[in-house]
């Protein structure tokens, strides 16, 4: 347990503060049910990221169907240290779809009631596939729910979390958000979100960068066959991936490591943001924080040529 999150700094456009990493709980109280075997474990987990080596934890209204943010709020019932807060999202209604200025609204009330909370400092609006800009943008779309909550005080500031380039880069340029979540596309093998992160820096955004692993494959290694972008491997990146797990072992690190570094070394990206499944993680990825990486090593890799990115949009 660390008294202080290490090396914050200033979240532009927001009221906290962020340390290189922030963990993710995509994974956390899946499976569980309230008061069932599974819950206290899952809260003991909860309760080590929010007392580890991270100012911030993300998650969502529907990560593990509520209950990441419900064994969020159990953990952080006895309160959580200074300088640390948990940033979360709002989403669609799951069974329907509708994602409106009334459903925004209602996510964050059941945002906060899980999470034993009046207000939250930063809320993003999460992968809104299921409605179009134009839908989410118009009257009484999400993005009004957005504005309203943060017209109200009850948020202190909005961000856009979610992966289409595209999608993301118009909800960026209306100028209305303080932060940027993107995720999968800026990595050892997808930089498609390079010009969004730019786009979010020059606007004075704060900009987290998700999944630096891909979400597997690059924590896991070739060998394993993994998935990136939640999606199966071709075999022409898991040979991709191969030539760079040798790039790393010449100059004596991880994949793992020069993965994370890839993203902790922008100086544009304020967070990186890493899904833990289990405590042990915390303290394996603090050690890969802190593993130096040798600078030759960045350009034995851009000679590899770019990976073969499975990331379409
Ligand atoms: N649209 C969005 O807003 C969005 C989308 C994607 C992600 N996110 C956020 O970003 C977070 C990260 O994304 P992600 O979890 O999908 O992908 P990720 O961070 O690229 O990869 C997570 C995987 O890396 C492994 N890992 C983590 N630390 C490790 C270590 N020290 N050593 C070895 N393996 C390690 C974990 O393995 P184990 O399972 O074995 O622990 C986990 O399976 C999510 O949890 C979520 O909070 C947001």
């Amino acid at each position: 347990m660390n008294a202080q999150p290490v090396e914050t700094r200033e979240l532009p456009r927001t009221s906290l503060k962020a340390s290189p990493i922030t963990l993710g709980t995509s994974y956390l109280g899946r499976g569980t049910v309230p008061g069932g075997p599974g819950e206290q474990a899952a809260v003991e987990f909860a309760e080590a990221m929010l007392s580890g080596p991270y100012a911030l934890v993300d998650t969502s209204n529907e990560y593990a169907q509520g209950r990441s943010e419900a064994v969020l709020g159990i953990a952080a019932s006895a309160g959580i240290g200074p300088g640390r807060a948990i940033v979360t999202k709002t989403d669609r209604d799951v069974a329907t779809g509708v994602f409106d200025e009334d459903r925004v609204l209602w996510s964050f009330e059941e945002s906060c009631t899980r999470l034993g909370v009046e207000r939250i400092p930063l809320l993003h609006l999460h992968d809104p596939y299921s409605v179009s800009f134009e839908e989410a943008t118009g009257p009484r779309g999400a993005v009004a729910g957005m504005l309203r909550l943060k017209d109200q005080g009850l948020v202190d500031a909005i961000g856009i979390a979610a992966g289409r380039v595209g999608l993301v880069a118009q909800y960026v340029g209306t100028g209305l958000f303080d932060a940027l979540l993107t995720h999968n596309r800026y990595t050892i093998v997808d930089q498609s979100a390079l010009p969004l992160i730019e786009e979010a820096t020059s606007r004075g955004m704060a900009v987290f960068n998700a999944a630096p692993f891909g979400g597997n494959l690059l924590a896991k290694g070739a060998a394993s066959g993994g998935s990136y972008n939640y999606t199966a491997s071709p075999p022409a990146l898991l040979e991709w991936v191969a030539r760079a797990e040798d790039v790393a072992a010449r100059h004596g690190v991880t994949l793992p490591a020069v993965a994370l570094h890839y993203s902790l070394r922008s100086p544009m990206i304020h967070s990186t943001v890493v899904g833990v499944s289990k405590i042990e993680r915390i303290a394996e990825l603090e050690r890969l924080r802190t593993t130096g990486i040798p600078d030759e090593l960045w350009a034995d890799l851009e000679a590899l040529g770019p990976a073969p990115s499975p990331v379409t949009d």
